[in-house]
């Protein structure tokens, strides 16, 4: 099977939209691959900040890219040997991947790594530039959204869950100033892909987000 004939699954969508969610238990139930580029932006992130490096540092951060060795193994993430599954989960660490996330370079040296998810019998990829940068060709593009409202909403539920302190306001506030940097980077912004179904998950649970999305990839297979 040559490379590009190995189908690809591309969502995008804004933080704390469910992709995540959806998009892994898409890969379960195709048997396919499953690529979280944020986790990847996010162990840069954190890899800089262990290393006193300055996320608006553009050449430092790069040039520690190709040094550190990001894997995922049965669910967890290490970052040179290391299990960060945990630590690159905080609201810290997301607006830092944010921040590194705009640099040019810093894309440009993850590019390879995230090509590497591509293998048989096929890869789930969730992002922000999947299907615009990434995997211009994939199979199917899903632009997972709902508004920040809704996605503020669900994550101070998750923390409350947790038994964790939480403040509705700011966490929206939070949402609303990484959505910003997102969409508004020169490079590979956050944008839906011309050819990317929109699907908006407001009114859906998970279970309904991943019919949807296995609705539009049998679609896509006719
Ligand atoms: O999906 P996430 O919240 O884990 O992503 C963290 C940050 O990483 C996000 O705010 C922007 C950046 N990111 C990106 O720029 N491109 C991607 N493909 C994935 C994430």
């Amino acid at each position: 099977m040559s490379l590009n004939s190995i189908p690809v699954i591309a969502i995008d969508g804004p933080s704390a939209s469910g992709k995540g969610t959806v998009a892994q238990i898409v890969a379960e139930k195709l048997g396919y691959h499953y690529l979280d580029s944020g986790a990847l932006y996010r162990s840069v992130a954190l890899a800089a900040y262990e290393q006193g490096i300055d996320s608006n540092a553009e050449q430092d951060v790069a040039k520690l890219v190709p040094r550190l060795s990001i894997k995922f193994q049965h669910g967890e993430i290490y970052l040179n040997d290391a299990d960060v599954s945990e630590k690159i989960r905080t609201e810290q660490m997301g607006q830092g991947a944010s921040k590194v996330a705009a640099h040019p370079l810093v894309r440009l040296a993850l590019v390879d790594l995230q090509h590497s998810f591509r293998k048989a019998p096929g890869l789930v990829a969730d992002g922000r530039d999947m299907a615009t940068v990434i995997f211009p060709d994939a199979k199917t593009k899903i632009f997972l959204t709902a508004s920040a409202e809704v996605r503020a909403e669900r994550r101070y539920k998750q923390l409350l869950n947790k038994g964790l302190e939480a403040n509705y306001q700011a966490i929206l506030k939070e949402l609303q100033d990484r959505d910003a940097r997102d969409r508004q980077r020169t490079v590979a912004p956050l944008q839906q892909a011309q050819d990317a179904c929109l699907l908006e998950t407001g009114q859906l649970n998970i279970e309904q987000a991943v019919n949807k999305v296995l609705e539009a990839i049998a679609a896509n297979q006719q």
